[in-house]
């Protein structure tokens, strides 16, 4: 179903896509994202806990930080602000050992200035080719009095060369997490989901919320 919401009062209008396959009776969350990939991601791993979520597709503030917990707790707070309704930001980076964590913060940036090829390029002939992804996971509603944060990390490596570049988003054909003979761009939403960061942080909001609302 798409739908608008208007708030005359922040005099905001945002398209919202809700997902469909839930029944619209109880609690239903949002996740904030411009990424239609993340929200797939999210909505199968929050499906497994019996969590309705839809997707508010808009673009949210991202402050300069080198902090992703300091990025996604602004922004959630900000979209909270303006829409009033229980939601979900996430922020992820990418973190490359042998560049002493860089892109990290700066991921977005790199993907859209150098992309995928640029950071191979990057990474030419250098041995170690270990990095971690992190997921900050925060999340606010009119129950709360400041944000939640939860953190989701998965180390594997960056491969020598792109695959499977027709499925997932960002750096998952160049990104294979340990214990993976495939990058997340060969997997399906599923198995990326045994392994992501994103998938491990809103596992951990996801046993939160489910205490939260027995309180
Ligand atoms: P964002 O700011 O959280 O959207 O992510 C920073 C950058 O990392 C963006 O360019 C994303 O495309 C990329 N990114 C975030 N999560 C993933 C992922 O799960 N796989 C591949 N790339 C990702």
């Amino acid at each position: 179903m798409d739908s608008k919401l208007e708030n005359s009062h922040h005099n905001i209008n945002v398209n919202i896509v809700i997902a469909m396959g839930f029944p619209l009776k109880g609690k239903v969350i949002f996740f904030a994202t411009g990424n239609v990939n993340k929200f797939m991601e999210a909505k199968a791993v929050l499906s497994d806990y019996g969590i309705a979520v839809g997707m508010l597709r808009l673009k949210t503030l991202e402050i300069q930080s080198e902090d992703l917990e300091e990025i996604a707790k602004i922004s959630v707070v900000e979209t909270f602000r303006r829409l009033g309704l229980p939601v979900i930001v996430e922020d992820a980076g990418l973190f490359v050992e042998a560049l002493n964590g860089f892109p990290g913060p700066y991921s977005s940036y790199v993907y859209k200035t150098i992309g995928n090829a640029g950071l191979l390029k990057l990474m030419e002939n250098i041995a170690n080719r270990k990095a971690i992804f992190y997921s900050v996971v925060a999340y606010l509603s009119e129950e709360l009095d400041s944000p939640v944060c939860f953190k989701g990390e998965v180390k594997g490596e960056i491969t020598t060369i792109s695959k499977g570049a027709c499925m997932g988003f960002g750096f998952d054909p160049i990104f294979k997490p340990e214990d993976s003979e495939k990058t997340f761009a060969e997997m399906s939403i599923q198995e990326k989901n045994q392994y992501s960061h994103r998938a491990k942080a809103l596992r951990k909001f996801a046993e939160w919320y489910k205490s939260f609302q027995k309180q």
